[in-house]
């Protein structure tokens, strides 16, 4: 997604602005500009694809700028491009603009700019607000934005600068997140997340949707509808080394083995009691934020889930953890479908909220129409202050740590184990959880990081699996229970950062169709791990087998008889409950990670995907 850096202080701003475009690098862009006041002039530059070609031609410059936003571009309106890139300046050359969400109506609004006599260059909407904040300017900038986002439907995070205002940088928002910093030598910083904002300071504010800032070395003006307040800063408490990659070839690879780490801390984190677990204490949970007292837990009817993609499939494994547990119905929704469907849904229901970024415009407008209808809303959420966070009734943090990567995968796992404590005390509170169970089952959580570790041992095995299937075309994921949310996940990863077609299926809807496509290049991922339905697995592998295709299982450790059967075994320490669905993912999410490399892709920056999608 779009990511804007501002600067406005007494460093080299281009310098500052091109390091914070890097930092934004994960978000996923084809396209980086910038524009650069000086002495009553503004260079605007841009290039199609990295932050390194747009560093090359500032490289020319003679002057040193201390004001100047940068972009990083998604395409959503027109292809990646020069002239598509942001910066996008008004007519008269003294007004530039970046840009991330999508301005709506902004057809309509180009008309009337046209028929007053405005020119456009480019196919974006961005132009278009950028040419109508120059129509509004009458020399106070502030102003001028705040009309013009007053015309503004559909979403916006803005960074503005005009020449009349050297020193000035004007940020907005409505819907994607645009954060203000402010560091101790005076000078403001304006980003789409803090990352590039803190090699300079820890002060962050977080603008609401509708507020409006004005930055200058010194100052910093908030508005809200067009009201000043007051801006209230707060302490990000991660650090800037988080978000480098620590030795690692890439921060996918970092993540992937931070998940021991995620799983202890988000253990410790949550369960209040866990060094006196026993069948006369069983298990508290910290949930300061839950927003249901045990009343109205009692009372619930059922759970929906929210959540898009990796998340998506974590609430489908969560679904069949509460319902497990709690004997209540769950059912799991795109947030993009759920919002517009018009659900059946009212107070008795609890939407869950499943979430990284904590801004997936899909998940956030399925939580606005779930409280719309008078539902609780619950967040499990990542990214601490988010707007679902915010928005939310209440929230569950899992504080897997800052997530670079595209692909999601501690997040992941840490969103299976925080729905798992979900699950437990929602149990334990309703009464269909003994207290020997909720004990058990905590004691499961306070062992999986461990067995993380068991599986992450398993590294080297995996990539000689990979290694020997990756230049393979497609690939089949399957899996039965809460395999199959895992074949899907495994399929995800697979597609999204190794371009290979892969698909998830339940191993039983096989042979509903998708068995069609089973001949000896296609290999089969299956999860077959001993449990009630492994005969069932097993039986699906053989008509794999027997149609030519090869098969390559994630088994129980201590299955001895899976290796006869099949082309290629990767095991794992199985046990039961949560360690499955967390252990599985592993091999899955190092088995995507090694054929992407192998394939030379771009693991961290695949193409055409961005990690905080914050427009529908
Ligand atoms: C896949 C991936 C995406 C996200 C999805 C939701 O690896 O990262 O599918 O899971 O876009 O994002 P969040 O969790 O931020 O709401």
């Amino acid at each position: 997604m779009c990511g804007i850096v501002g600067y406005t202080g007494k460093l080299n701003a281009v310098e500052v602005v091109l390091s914070g475009l890097r930092k934004l690098e994960y978000r996923g862009y084809d396209s980086a500009g910038i524009a650069m006041l000086h002495d009553c002039s503004m260079d605007v530059l841009r290039a199609v694809g990295r932050v390194d070609a747009l560093a090359r031609k500032t490289a020319n410059i003679s002057y040193v700028p201390h004001n100047a936003i940068g972009h990083t571009r998604w395409a959503s309106h027109g292809r990646p491009s020069e002239i598509n890139a942001h910066p996008h300046c008004d007519n008269t050359g003294q007004i530039a603009v970046v840009h991330n969400g999508i301005v709506e109506n902004y057809s309509t609004l180009r008309s009337e700019l046209l028929q007053s006599g405005a020119k456009f260059l480019s196919e974006t909407d961005t132009e278009v607000a950028a040419v109508l904040i120059g129509h509004l300017y009458k020399g106070n900038l502030v102003e001028a934005v705040i009309q013009a986002t007053q015309r503004f439907e559909g979403t916006f995070a803005l960074g503005v600068v005009c020449i009349d205002h050297p020193d000035m940088i004007v940020g907005a928002r409505r819907g994607p997140p645009l954060a203000v910093g402010a560091a101790d030598d005076g000078a403001m910083m304006l980003a789409s997340d803090a990352l590039p904002i803190l090699p300079y300071t820890r002060n962050v504010c977080y603008l609401e949707d509708n507020q409006i800032v004005a930055l200058q070395p010194g100052k910093m003006e908030l508005y809200a509808n067009g009201v000043q307040i007051e801006a209230r800063l707060q302490k990000i408490c991660w650090t800037a080394e988080e978000s480098e990659r620590g030795g690692y070839r890439h921060y996918m690879l970092k993540e992937i083995y931070e998940q021991p780490a995620v799983l202890r801390r988000l253990a410790a984190n949550l369960v209040a009691n866990a060094g006196s677990l026993s069948p006369v204490s069983p298990p508290t949970f910290n949930l300061d934020n839950f927003p249901l007292n045990n009343d109205a837990l009692r009372k619930l009817s059922r759970v929906v889930i929210v959540a898009q993609g990796t998340a998506f499939h974590a609430g489908l494994i969560g679904r069949n953890m509460i319902e497990r547990t709690v004997r209540i119905p769950v059912s799991v929704e795109y947030g993009s479908d759920f919002q517009y469907r018009d659900p059946v849904i009212d107070p008795s229901v609890l939407v869950i909220s499943v979430s990284q970024s904590g801004e997936t415009a899909d998940t956030l407008g399925a939580v606005r129409l779930a409280k719309e209808r008078g539902c609780t809303t619950l967040a499990i959420i990542n990214t601490v202050g988010s707007t679902i966070a915010r928005e939310s009734h209440g929230v569950i943090y899992m504080h897997a740590g800052l997530e670079i990567g595209v692909a999601s995968t501690k997040a992941f796992t840490a969103q299976i184990a925080a729905l798992y404590v979900l699950a437990i005390h929602i149990g334990l509170q309703r009464g269909t959880l003994s207290d020997a169970d909720a004990v058990r089952r905590v004691a499961d959580l306070l062992q999986v990081a461990s067995r993380v570790d068991e599986a992450l041992a398993c590294a080297e095995q995996v990539k000689a699996v990979a290694l020997k299937y990756k230049d393979s075309a497609n690939a089949l994921f399957l899996g039965r229970g809460t395999g199959f949310p895992l074949a899907l996940e495994g399929a995800l990863k697979l597609k999204e950062i190794s371009y290979v077609h892969a698909e998830g299926y339940d191993a039983a809807e096989m042979k509903h169709g998708p068995i069609a496509l089973i001949d000896e290049r296609m290999p089969v991922i299956v999860l077959a791990l001993k449990g009630r339905r492994y005969d069932k697995i097993i039986s699906n592998i053989q008509e794999v087998k027997a149609r030519g295709g090869r098969v390559i299982v994630i088994a129980s450790h201590d299955d001895t008889e899976i290796a006869d059967k099949v082309d290629d075994v990767i095991r794992v320490h199985d046990d039961r409950g949560i360690m499955n669905s967390i252990v599985c993912a592993i091999p899955f999410q190092l088995f995507a990670y090694e054929i992407a490399v192998a394939r030379n892709c771009d693991v961290d920056k695949p193409r055409n995907l961005a990690k905080s999608l914050t427009i529908e």
